[in-house]
């Protein structure tokens, strides 16, 4: 009955009385998201899709019960003056309120479920995230120690394939993640966990990820793996990846793999670090070598559409992204699901030599699609 193991269970329980109607919302396993635009607008998703709930708080005031019992049951409170709270649940769920009069709706919830639940490449194969080869790929890029940016947008399943990612870190590596909110579901002998931490009432006590990854480079890591690059610490991220330690990982909220760079570069600019729009451009395609694109289709299943590879900077100083699998065409079935593999484009990596001297089974075939020979 619980929803991930006792932990979650036992906490919701403590304030059930408060939390009305979207308790059994919060219980049950299939939602993954609850939100709440005040207390006769409540929706939920259900396999990657939003549907209207027919729950309803009576009042707004009990509507706010529940939101207060939340935002004290992790120590923290909501009011006139701090309007809205940000906050992660003991059992690893996100909530984010904003309250009226900002939230013109009334109070607005979003509750975002954590699932400790083990996603394999297996599983990803099944759902035709991926296909095989292109699984196997990745494989290979993490053995080597490729740096790798996985790009996508909310809940489009970065954070899912970063964990798979990780868990094919060649074994007796020292790796060290940093997280806004530990979320990574993480499979690896020698980890180290780090969690940003938010100022206090006074402003005081910050630790950012810019922070976080400072120290992380003072203690001897062999991969960095940074949750997700929103801030200024895209800045030192990309100066780790150029300072000879390989195979670091790091999410970014982008629609294609040249936008992310893109991306990278704006938010590594935002810090107070002193270097030219080209010495940073330069910096960026050197550092990354890989980009996996994943998106949120209309169905609601989530695929990876690129893996491209990042060959530096062409005479304008534009990144060379080269596609090396890549979706090229989708169609809806008449179930509505889309159908559709994502596909090797006739491109070898620039490692091809590094695959071969490896020894490892992926033969150059294995780049060129089935289709075109
Ligand atoms: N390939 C996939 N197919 C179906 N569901 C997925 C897939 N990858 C992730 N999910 C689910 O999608 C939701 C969002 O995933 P998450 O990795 O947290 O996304 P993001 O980090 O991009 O916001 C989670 O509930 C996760 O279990
Ligand atoms: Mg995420």
């Amino acid at each position: 009955m619980s929803l991930v193991g006792g932990q979650s269970g036992v906490f919701f329980e403590a304030i059930k009385n408060f939390l009305g109607p979207i308790y059994p919302l919060l219980l049950d396993d299939k939602i993954t998201e609850v939100l709440i635009n005040g207390p006769n607008d409540i929706f939920v998703e259900i396999g990657g899709k939003l549907q209207r709930s027919s729950a309803k708080f009576e009042t707004d005031d009990d509507l706010m019960a529940a939101v207060n019992a939340i935002a004290q049951s992790v120590g923290r409170r909501i009011n006139d003056d701090e309007p809205r709270l940000d906050a992660r649940l003991p059992d690893g769920s996100r909530v984010h309120v904003v309250i009226p009069p900002c939230a013109r709706n009334g109070a607005t919830v979003a509750i975002r479920k954590f699932f400790k639940k083990k996603i394999t490449f297996k599983q990803y194969i099944q759902w035709k995230a991926i296909t095989q080869d292109a699984a196997n790929f990745l494989e290979i890029c993490m053995f080597l120690g490729k740096n790798v940016l996985v790009s996508g947008g909310t809940g489009s399943g970065k954070t899912t394939l970063l964990g798979l990612l990780c868990s094919r870190i060649p074994k007796g590596q020292r790796v060290i993640v940093i997280e806004d909110a530990s979320e990574l579901t993480i499979e690896y002998e020698h980890v180290v966990r780090f969690e940003t931490r938010m100022a206090d009432e006074q402003g005081h006590g910050e630790v950012s990820m810019q922070d976080l990854l400072k120290s992380s480079l003072r203690l001897r890591p062999d991969r960095i793996i940074v949750g997700e690059v929103r801030g200024a610490e895209g800045f030192e991220l990309i100066q780790a990846m150029n300072t000879g330690h390989k195979g670091c990982l790091g999410t970014i909220h982008s629609n294609s793999p040249a936008d992310a760079l893109v991306r990278l570069e704006a938010l590594a600019m935002g810090g107070d670090n002193k270097i030219s729009e080209k010495a940073l451009q330069y910096s960026i395609a050197s550092a990354i070598d890989i980009v996996i694109q994943i998106s949120r289709l209309s169905d609601g299943s989530r695929r990876i559409t690129h893996i491209s590879e990042i060959r530096g900077l062409d005479a304008e100083y534009n990144y060379m992204v080269t596609p090396i699998y890549e979706l090229k065409s989708l169609v809806r079935a008449p179930d509505g699901t889309m159908r559709g593999d994502i596909e090797p484009l006739g491109e070898l990596p620039s490692f091809i030599d590094e695959i071969e001297d490896n020894k490892i089974p992926f033969p150059r075939s294995k780049f060129f699609s089935k289709k075109a020979s």
